[in-house]
């Protein structure tokens, strides 16, 4: 967890509000999250056992194993090109990569993995157990006509690490796990009849009586939520997704999931894929439950406060609106992680560990111990009310 040190991403929100009035949630997510000084993942949040949350890849590598199958297959159906670019959204300290290249897919000696990661602490990371090359090489140059690499590329699977989506001409696969959730996000309300923004403002004395509860650090001057009208084509957006909202519902406004999505599909373009792997729902489901249980925080393995306090020492995430990233394009899949993985071949990757563990169940080795933990790792990735919830949605690139 990082150390406690909000002042600085909570003095940096504070200045933002003098200067323009209250400021809609996405740019007060944007620095607790992302500030280089001070937000949550430049200060040593991460994912992982001995970072903040667990995902998918840090359960094991029985997630990259599975992964890597679904690769393969997407590389054969391309036609085997070489160079084959994945592009790793969101690679956070790079488990994902590690674990998918463990697994030795076949597609290996054409593989350019391209792990892009905006935080700079955990772009660090990715050269530990990672062979991490200059991004010259990934892209190398290849004969427009034919796609094939010119005679000089050297063979996958190569690696590097960027702080951006690359800019690509061939088909790709661009994989985001967990990374849409986290996504700074703007925030609506629906009262008496219409939809407000949930901008985020400064409560001091002055301005009279807190007018909802206060959400500062116990400091003089507090972040409070206020509530101004939302813009008319977000709320015609809400009006038809969420047809029936009560007095007092809250929905995320996800414009930079959106976005996000946007430059994915033009890097997957053409005949590529985006996979976004995330807990994701309806915006009228979200709006029929409690801010608190879409809006979540974290740190240390544990949730965290509210929103707004402790501003970039714990994560703060959302489940991701299907109906919204739809706006973009609808997803051409969407099936659960626990179909997904299983589609792909995770039940015989299992039954295959739990042999090797009776063949050696009486003498264990290293060998026996891993294949036993495999077994373990697939009781997590498919729990239905944990990670085999969570969606994997899928988008079909088709032409620029
Ligand atoms: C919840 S973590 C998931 C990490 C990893 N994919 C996993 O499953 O363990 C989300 C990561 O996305 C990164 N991130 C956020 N916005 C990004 C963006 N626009 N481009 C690249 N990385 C981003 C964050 O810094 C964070 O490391």
């Amino acid at each position: 967890m990082p150390p406690f040190a909000p002042s600085s991403v909570r003095a940096a929100v504070a200045a933002d509000i003098r200067r323009h009035g209250p400021i809609p949630l996405d740019q007060v997510l944007e620095r607790a999250l992302y500030d280089r000084d001070g937000g949550f993942y430049e200060s040593g949040g991460r994912a992982g056992r001995q970072g903040d949350f667990l995902t998918s890849p840090e359960v094991g590598p029985l997630f990259g194993a599975v992964i890597a199958r679904a690769l393969d297959a997407w590389w054969l159906d391309l036609g085997s090109p070489d160079p084959y670019v994945v592009v790793d959204a969101g690679a956070g300290p790079g488990t994902l990569a590690r674990t998918i290249l463990a697994a030795a897919p076949a597609c290996a000696p054409a593989l350019r993995y391209v792990l892009v990661e905006r935080s700079a602490a955990q772009r660090r990371l990715h050269a530990q157990g990672l062979p991490l090359e200059d991004p010259a090489l990934a892209f190398a140059p290849v004969d427009p006509d034919t796609e094939a690499p010119v005679p000089e590329a050297p063979e996958g699977p190569i690696c590097v690490s960027l702080a951006d989506l690359p800019r690509l001409t061939g088909p790709s696969v661009v994989l985001a796990n967990e990374l849409l959730d986290n996504l700074p996000f703007g925030l609506a309300e629906h009262r008496s009849g219409e939809w407000l923004e949930v901008r985020v403002d400064l409560h001091t004395p002055a301005s009279g009586p807190f007018p909802s509860p206060a959400a500062g650090e116990g400091s003089f001057e507090r972040l409070v939520e206020r509530r101004v009208p939302l813009a008319p084509d977000r709320a015609a957006l809400l009006d038809r997704l969420v047809p029936t909202p009560t007095d007092g519902a809250r929905v995320p406004i996800q414009s930079a999931a959106g976005t996000w999505l946007r430059d994915a599909l033009a890097v997957a373009t053409p005949r590529g894929r985006v996979v976004a792997i995330d807990y994701a729902t309806m915006t009228a489901d979200l709006a029929s439950r409690p801010q608190g249980e879409w809006l979540r925080t974290y740190a240390a393995h544990h949730r965290g406060a509210s929103p707004l306090a402790n501003l970039g020492t714990q994560d703060i995430t959302c489940e991701v609106a299907i109906d919204q990233l739809a706006q973009i394009r609808p997803p051409t899949s969407d099936m659960s992680q626990a179909d997904w993985l299983r589609h792909w071949g995770m039940d015989d990757l299992v039954e295959a560990a739990r042999q090797a563990w009776r063949a050696r169940a009486h003498a264990p080795d290293l060998a026996a111990l891993a294949a036993r933990s495999r077994v373990t790792e697939a009781d997590a990735l498919l729990d239905p009310e944990g990670l085999g919830r969570f969606r994997v949605l899928e988008w079909f690139a088709v032409s620029r």
